[in-house]
């Protein structure tokens, strides 16, 4: 099979709500044939898309990655064609005091339930002599935001490891695409775990937490993407061999934090610093915008 060919069969993971489920319809429209991963079936409000089949996969449970990728497989007839890395939630916490066991579980899913979930379906693509991973990262992954390090940190390992693969499996066929989106309009802030400090009355981390917050909400209602930009973002890198491996897919509110992603670091965050309003070392906290 040609390398730019892959089958036309995807598996999305977390589809039930929000971008998962917006990538799985796009697919669907666009004449894939998708299964949706979603935590419990029973819950799930049914695709408007047609043809989109479920199977219940938390990406933490070793034998729901292993049944639900060969569900996947068996329902589609064969190796995936697309893997969509999609699963994940936010911590939102300051590195000093943000709970430990809370950090391994952000990392548990948006970390090593992507690598199981690529581990299952990894064989059977490169049997297939081809596929494409496309895995949904965020700008503040590239660009930390304060008190979103540990989520952070998980989506830029994700990016690690998606770029790793696109460098490891090239040779056999299989594209890898790790998206970088800004500000997506979805329930991702009602699903975000508060740790510690960060989510009280703190005199250091409560402003900062404010302004964060803020912001973010700002350009969530002015400027924020739909889960529909993502899912086309998607469904773009899996039918274009010529996608780049990094896509970023700035909101307006965060296009100069884009900018600086392709920069060095000290600027980007010098342009977190700017975009947010935040006090640099030394000197007192500015007033809030
Ligand atoms: N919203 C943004 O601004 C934004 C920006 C950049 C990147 N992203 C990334 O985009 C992805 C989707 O986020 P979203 O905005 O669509 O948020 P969302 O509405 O909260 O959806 C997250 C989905 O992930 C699922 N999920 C969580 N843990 C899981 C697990 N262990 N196994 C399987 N599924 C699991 C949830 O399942 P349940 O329905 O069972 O809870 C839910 O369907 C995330 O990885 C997020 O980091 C979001």
């Amino acid at each position: 099979m040609p390398v730019d060919a892959p089958r036309r069969t995807a598996l999305v993971t977390g589809a039930a709500r929000g971008i998962g489920r917006a990538t799985a319809g796009a697919l669907a429209v666009a004449g894939w044939d998708v299964v949706a991963g979603v935590r419990d079936p029973a819950a799930l409000v049914p695709f408007a898309a047609p043809g989109v089949r479920v199977v219940r996969l938390d990406v933490t449970d070793p034998e729901s990655v292993r049944a639900g990728v060969g569900e996947a497989e068996a329902l589609t007839g064969g190796p995936l064609g697309l893997v969509v890395n999609n699963a994940g939630w936010a911590l939102f916490g300051a590195v000093e005091d943000v709970d430990p066991d809370l950090a391994r579980r952000v990392f548990d899913t948006n970390v090593f339930g992507a690598l199981a979930v690529l581990q299952a379906a990894l064989p059977g693509m490169r049997r297939a002599g081809g596929g494409v991973v496309v895995s949904v990262s965020t700008l503040s992954g590239r660009v930390p935001l304060p008190l979103f390090g540990l989520y952070s940190a998980s989506k830029l390992a994700l990016a690690a490891i998606t770029e790793a693969l696109a460098l490891e499996l090239a040779p056999v066929g299989v594209r890898a695409v790790v998206i970088e989106a800004g500000v997506v309009r979805t329930e991702f802030a009602l699903a975000t775990v508060v740790s510690g400090a960060a989510g009280g009355p703190d005199p250091l981390y409560g402003p900062i937490r404010d302004r964060v917050l803020g912001s973010l909400r700002a350009i969530r209602d002015q400027a924020g993407l739909e889960a529909s930009d993502v899912a086309a973002a998607v469904v773009r890198a899996a039918e274009d061999p010529a996608t780049p491996a990094r896509l970023v897919l700035a909101d307006a509110g965060l296009a100069a934090v884009a900018d600086a992603v392709g920069g060095p670091a000290a600027d980007a965050l010098d342009q977190v610093r700017a975009h947010l309003g935040l006090p640099v070392a030394g000197e007192p906290d500015p007033p809030a915008r």
